[in-house]
């Protein structure tokens, strides 16, 4: 993955929370901008203009009390200011709020509840749990596709932020937070949480996949089957539901049943390990079940002590779930 490549900019938006936002900074900078300017001008005309004071000045300068224009001036004048702000502030929080996106005719939107955990993101889809990485359907001109997400926490404040999709919103323990957003552009978006969450808050990445609604459908179906049952990797299977995996993780259609950890069921389905920290590729998930600890310092999963054999085994089967 090359982060280079990577487009997280809020100054690109791609869905009509983020773009409203974009809008809004971009109105207020214009608006600021204006005020330092004349400020500037007026400040730098004074300076220069009566550097050495006025010739003819003996004493103090006249004094002025309470001209009404000027008074009423500079006290309409920032008002006047202050008040357009608001009403774009206001039609910007009407954009970003979840009662706004609805649109009322043709739709055809998808919903996912996010759980953030310490480190990575729980997504609990209709049907089936899947973890890191969001698949959504994109919008065409026939259709718009907007997706609400439900945000909660498991443990600590996380904050849910793919820039050109919508402003951060934050996942709080004991309380339910929404969001929407809806593009016609089909890619990966990248995020990042954006709350300080503990030892790995910078390893918890956010990865949506913006598909073609064929490719979204068939992605679909695929995460609400049960696990590939392989009959070649029969050891590995027998392996990994005799340790303690199926404490924490869930392979639906065998005895591991675990909701802590992310779900396995199609974890071949998924471009990254552990959140983001890894690829998903043998050698990396050989790596990640020999020593969690030593790819993600303080995460929650145990190095099991396996021995060669048995790691092939259980990655052999874990490379079977797709
Ligand atoms: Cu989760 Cu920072």
């Amino acid at each position: 993955m090359g982060w280079a490549a990577v487009d997280v900019s809020v100054l690109d938006p791609v869905s009509p929370p983020a773009a409203s936002i974009r809008d809004l900074a971009a109105l207020v900078l214009v608006v600021i901008a204006g005020i330092f300017a004349v400020v500037e001008v007026l400040l730098i005309f004074a300076i220069v203009r009566f550097r050495h004071g006025r010739p003819e000045a003996t004493g103090e300068p006249p004094q002025v009390y309470g001209s009404t224009p000027i008074e009423i001036a500079w006290t309409l004048a920032p008002t006047l200011v202050v008040f357009v702000l608001t009403l774009v502030i206001l039609r910007t929080l009407w954009d970003v709020k979840v009662e706004a996106g609805p649109p009322t005719v043709s739709t055809e939107s998808s919903h996912a509840t996010v759980v953030g955990r310490q480190w990575w993101w729980e997504f609990r889809c209709d049907g089936f749990n899947t973890a890191n990485e969001l698949h959504v359907p994109a919008s065409d001109v026939f259709e718009r596709r907007p997706v609400y997400l439900d945000l909660l926490s498991a443990d600590v404040c996380h904050s849910f932020w793919v820039p050109r999709l919508a402003g951060k919103t934050d996942l709080i323990p004991g309380r339910r937070n929404r969001m929407w957003f809806e593009t016609a552009e089909p890619g990966e978006y990248y995020g990042q949480c954006a709350e300080f969450c503990g030892a790995q808050h910078a390893k918890m990445l956010l990865r949506v996949s913006v598909d073609a609604p064929d490719v979204y459908l068939r992605w679909l179906d695929n995460q609400r089957r049960p696990a590939v049952d392989d009959p070649a990797v029969t050891a590995g299977r027998q392996a990994f539901l005799a340790r303690a995996c199926v404490n924490c993780h869930r392979v639906r259609g065998t005895t591991a049943d675990g909701t802590y950890a992310p779900d396995l069921t199609h974890l071949m389905s998924r471009a990254t390990l552990a959140a983001g920290a890894l690829a998903n590729t043998r050698d990396n998930l050989r790596r990640w079940v020999a020593d969690p600890q030593a790819v993600k310092p303080g995460c929650l999963m145990p190095a099991f002590g396996l021995d060669q054999r048995e790691l092939d085994l259980i990655v052999d089967f874990l490379m079977t779930l797709r």
